[in-house]
């Protein structure tokens, strides 16, 4: 009596603090899945692992923990670090307000070194001048994957809220805010981004994360920024994104599920930013508007053309586009 009481008074505490994992998810995707690392390397995911319930607290207790790292042409490979509430630290550093915003969010086991960060960087710093801002979520996203999807909406909260302060410090507008996240980094970007209300020019979701995705009401959706757009590269139940229209825009290279040049799901679920990466730089990837998934699968899309990825913040569409992509960068 007293235990099961005990047991109702955690439950409760710990369900006011993060939405728990709803049970139709678990019917969706074989118990165990391999994710890559920041890395590139595989790791097994349990979605059935018991979640970190001290560590979730203390996410939620304090969400804007985490790391802002700005790069820009005059520091490209030396971060500076940004701190929420502290003016100092964003007037003192090579922030120019002038210039686009773009944040990168990496995946589940990322942290600053992840493969996403310097290849976003660089090709944003290479193309012109940029404040480049790499969030790293490490603390939560060294956790079991149970543990770090429960604590994606805080974390983009916490991201949100750091926003909205360099736009009180800085006030730079909306309009030159770009947020681009991968896999479990893409729905961290669109909760960011209803924290803001929506207001962001531009969210990007690099092949959503699909475990524990399917039927969670905090995925990222269109209604995140003013424009919203995935890039699927490993959707399916066998994949590790989640496959599905997101965004207002959606794209399926070579048909969403595997990518050419790719052995493994790893590498195709990463192709997603190594894509968006490349059209940064080239602006050279087109899709085509496709009307059903059977024509995303079997490469019959014939509508309208419309550009993969860039770092065009005045982007706007809809609907969903197959894209066909050579095997090596640029692709
Ligand atoms: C930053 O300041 C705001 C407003 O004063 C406050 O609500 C918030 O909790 C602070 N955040 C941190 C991380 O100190
Ligand atoms: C985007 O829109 C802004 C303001 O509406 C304008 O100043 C800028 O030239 C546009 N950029 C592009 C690439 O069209």
């Amino acid at each position: 009596m007293k235990a099961s009481l005990l047991l109702c008074v955690i439950a409760t505490v710990y369900l006011a603090s993060a939405v728990p994992i709803k049970e139709e998810e678990l019917g969706v995707y074989p118990r165990f899945v391999t994710f890559p690392d920041g890395e590139g390397l595989p790791h097994v995911a349990d979605l059935q692992a018991e979640p970190d319930h001290a560590l979730l607290e203390e996410i939620h207790r304090d969400p804007a923990n985490n790391l802002y790292l700005l790069f820009t042409r005059n520091n490209p490979t030396q971060a500076q670090t940004l701190i929420i509430n502290n003016s100092e630290s964003i007037l003192n550093s090579n922030f120019n307000p002038e210039d686009n915003t773009i944040v990168v969010v990496h995946g589940w086991l990322g942290g600053q070194d992840a493969g996403i960060n310097p290849t976003i960087r660089d090709a944003y710093l290479g193309k012109g001048s940029a404040n480049v801002i790499v969030l790293d979520w490490r603390r939560l996203a060294l956790s079991n994957y149970v543990t770090a999807v429960i604590g994606v909406p805080d974390i983009g909260v916490g991201l949100g809220q750091f926003v909205r302060f360099l736009i009180s410090v800085t006030g730079i507008p909306y309009e030159s805010i770009h947020l681009a996240g991968f896999s479990l980094g893409a729905h961290i970007v669109g909760n960011a981004g209803r924290e803001l209300e929506g207001r962001v020019a531009r969210v990007t979701g690099l092949d959503p994360a699909g475990p524990l995705w399917i039927y969670n009401d905090n995925k990222i959706t269109e209604n995140d920024g003013v424009y919203v757009e995935a890039i699927h590269t490993n959707g399916g139940v066998d994949g590790l994104g989640i496959g599905d229209i997101v965004a207002n825009v959606d794209f399926f290279p070579n048909g969403g599920r595997s990518q050419p040049g790719c052995l493994t799901f790893l590498c195709d679920h990463d192709r997603s930013w190594e894509l968006f990466g490349a059209s940064v730089t080239y602006n050279h990837l087109t899709g085509t508007e496709c009307e059903s998934s059977w024509q995303v699968t079997f490469n019959s899309c014939s509508g309208a053309p419309f550009p993969l990825g860039n770092d065009d913040l005045n982007k706007t569409g809809s609907g969903f586009y197959r894209v066909n992509t050579g095997r090596r960068y640029p692709f």
